[in-house]
């Protein structure tokens, strides 16, 4: 009887602690846990990135505008909601002079069947991992071999609506391995095995997809951690502000994705560069006057502005003049038109102008921005008979 008490007694005890102590643990994590954001990947600086809807909680206007931005979108787990073009029977396939593919649905994912038509005629069947562009003109897929990442023959053509070959891509059965100098323009931050980049086996935990916040911002764990300490600052402490910065680094913090082909790398890795830093350290701008390299697909938008009167004759005239970095405005009209007009006016145009009079509701860009066609990414049809080019907006601004 006494022992049966003193067991209920020591039972109750140990109970209580346990409690205490699960309640403990719970709340010191939870503060712990926020004063220590997680963390994703680590840059080449030895700064940390945190998980990029950290970024939710203290700036949510702008956090909620960019996820519509292509920017965002530029890169994506592949799955029905991410992959653009048609998968029905009967649109699920391209048939090339040396390769016919097709696209088909399993239960875990969508995969590329491969079945080359000379020599080594078996079908491969590889996994949709990854897909790269937000779909504006098109969209090419990745797939993981274990840690190697590979670019795969099917890409999507949305101004035609249909599967072609990737642009550049022969006309027989190819995977092409896709190092930094591929991904360096369409994610976040990708950790290769290789630190020069030019291998394709990576730390598939440490890739971060879509171009986020900590892209155009940089790596900004101790930012979130200073603001979580110190709810009541007004002014952002370990983080740039782009007020401050020159219009050359205004510039390159766009131009280090948008000088096309032109941007080669110097110093360091792809990813070494960060806004705030000079781009001509890290990559030579070279002049070698092909327009047709400046108007590749990877648009030279940087190239092209930089040769425009507007550019040339304006003390300050940056990317963000006309684009608003967290915003998706294509198709814009008003938007764009209001930007031309903030410099120029419609009396000082026509009083310059003999014949064509302007009035404020012309699209600016229609005449002006005109669409270019590639002449170097023409992309292929059906047995590579049709080859039809990607248009492109031009950014040298000028009279056509
Ligand atoms: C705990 C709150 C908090 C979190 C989390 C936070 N910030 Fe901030 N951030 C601030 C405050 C406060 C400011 C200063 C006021 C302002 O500019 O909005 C600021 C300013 C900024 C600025 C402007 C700096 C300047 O001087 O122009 C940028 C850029 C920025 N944050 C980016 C980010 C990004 C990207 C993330 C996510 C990785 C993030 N912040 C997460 C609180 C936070
Ligand atoms: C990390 C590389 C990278 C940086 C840095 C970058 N961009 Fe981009 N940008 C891209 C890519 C890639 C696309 C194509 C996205 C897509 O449609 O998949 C793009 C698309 C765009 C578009 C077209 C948007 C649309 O709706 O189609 C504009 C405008 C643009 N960028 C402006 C800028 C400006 C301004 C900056 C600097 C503040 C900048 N970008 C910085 C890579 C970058
Ligand atoms: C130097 C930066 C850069 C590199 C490297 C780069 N891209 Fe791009 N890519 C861009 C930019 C910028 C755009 C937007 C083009 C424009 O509208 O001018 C783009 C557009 C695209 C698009 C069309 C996106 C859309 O939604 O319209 C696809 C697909 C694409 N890139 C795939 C790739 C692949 C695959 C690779 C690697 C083999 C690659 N890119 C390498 C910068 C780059
Ligand atoms: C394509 C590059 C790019 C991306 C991606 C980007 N920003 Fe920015 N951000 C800029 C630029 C450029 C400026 C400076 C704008 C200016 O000077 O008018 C800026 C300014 C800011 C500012 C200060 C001025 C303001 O508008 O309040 C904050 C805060 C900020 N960004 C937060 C974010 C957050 C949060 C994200 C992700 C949800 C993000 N940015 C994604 C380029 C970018
Ligand atoms: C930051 C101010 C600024 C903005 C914004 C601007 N321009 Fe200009 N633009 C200029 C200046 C300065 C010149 C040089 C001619 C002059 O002195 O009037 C110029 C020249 C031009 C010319 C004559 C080019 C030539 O080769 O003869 C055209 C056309 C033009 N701009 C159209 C536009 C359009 C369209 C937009 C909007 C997409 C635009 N501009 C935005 C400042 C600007
Ligand atoms: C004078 C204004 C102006 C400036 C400056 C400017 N852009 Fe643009 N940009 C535009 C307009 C207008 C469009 C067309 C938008 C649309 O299609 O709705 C555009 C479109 C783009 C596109 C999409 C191209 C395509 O073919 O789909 C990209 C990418 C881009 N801009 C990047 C940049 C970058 C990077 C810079 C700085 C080097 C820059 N822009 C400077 C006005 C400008
Ligand atoms: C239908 C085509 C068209 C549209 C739309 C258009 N322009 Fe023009 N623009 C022209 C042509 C053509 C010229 C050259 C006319 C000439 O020299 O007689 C010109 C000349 C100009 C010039 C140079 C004037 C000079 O001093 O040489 C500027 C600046 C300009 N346009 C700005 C704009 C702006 C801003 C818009 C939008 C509100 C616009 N244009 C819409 C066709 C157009």
């Amino acid at each position: 009887m006494k022992s049966k008490h003193t067991k209920y007694i020591l039972c109750s005890i140990v109970l209580v602690l346990l409690f205490y102590i699960l309640w403990y643990l719970k709340n010191t994590v939870t503060i712990s846990d926020y004063l220590e954001p997680e963390i994703v990947a680590t840059h080449y600086n030895g700064k940390n990135f945190v998980a990029q809807d950290t970024c939710i909680e203290c700036h949510e206007d702008i956090f909620k505008s960019h996820v519509k931005t292509a920017h965002y979108n530029t890169s994506a787990i592949a799955n029905e909601e991410h992959i653009k073009g048609k998968l029905a029977e009967g649109s699920n396939e391209l048939n090339l002079k040396g390769v016919r593919l097709k696209l088909i649905k399993e239960n875990d994912g969508i995969y590329q069947l491969t079945k080359p038509k000379f020599g080594d005629t078996a079908l491969v069947k590889s996994k949709l991992d990854i897909t790269i562009g937000s779909g504006v003109k098109g969209q090419s897929y990745l797939s993981w071999e274990d840690d190697k990442l590979y670019q795969l023959q099917l890409s999507y053509f949305e101004p035609a609506n249909t599967w072609v070959n990737s642009p550049n891509f022969p006309e027989y059965s190819f995977n092409r391995p896709v190092d930094d100098n591929c991904l360096k323009c369409h994610v976040t931050f990708a950790e290769n095995k290789n630190e020069s980049g030019n291998g394709n086996i990576y730390n598939r935990n440490k890739l971060l997809l879509g171009i986020d916040c900590q892209r155009c911002h940089g790596p900004l764990e101790e930012h979130v951690v200073y603001h979580r300490t110190n709810p009541n600052a007004k002014v952002g402490v370990h983080v740039d502000n782009y007020g401050k910065y020159t219009q050359q680094q205004r510039l390159d913090a766009c131009a280090v994705c948008h000088s096309g082909l032109q941007a080669q790398q110097v110093k360091g890795n792809p990813f070494s560069f960060i806004a705030g830093d000079t781009l001509s350290a890290y990559s030579k701008n070279y002049q070698n006057n092909n327009r047709n390299l400046k108007l590749d697909v990877h648009g030279n938008q940087m190239g092209l502005l930089s040769e425009s009167k507007c550019f040339v004759n304006s003390l300050k005239m940056d990317c963000i003049t006309c684009h608003s970095p967290h915003e998706n405005e294509r198709g814009e009209q008003d938007v764009f038109n209001a930007k031309c007009l903030s410099c120029h006016t419609i009396t000082a145009i026509n009083s310059s102008v003999e014949v064509n009079k302007h009035t404020e509701t012309l699209n600016c860009i229609s005449c002006h921005m005109p669409l270019v066609p590639s002449e170097v990414m023409k992309l292929k049809l059906d047995d590579g008979l049709n080859e039809i080019p990607v248009y492109i907006r031009t950014h040298l601004i000028g009279v056509y």
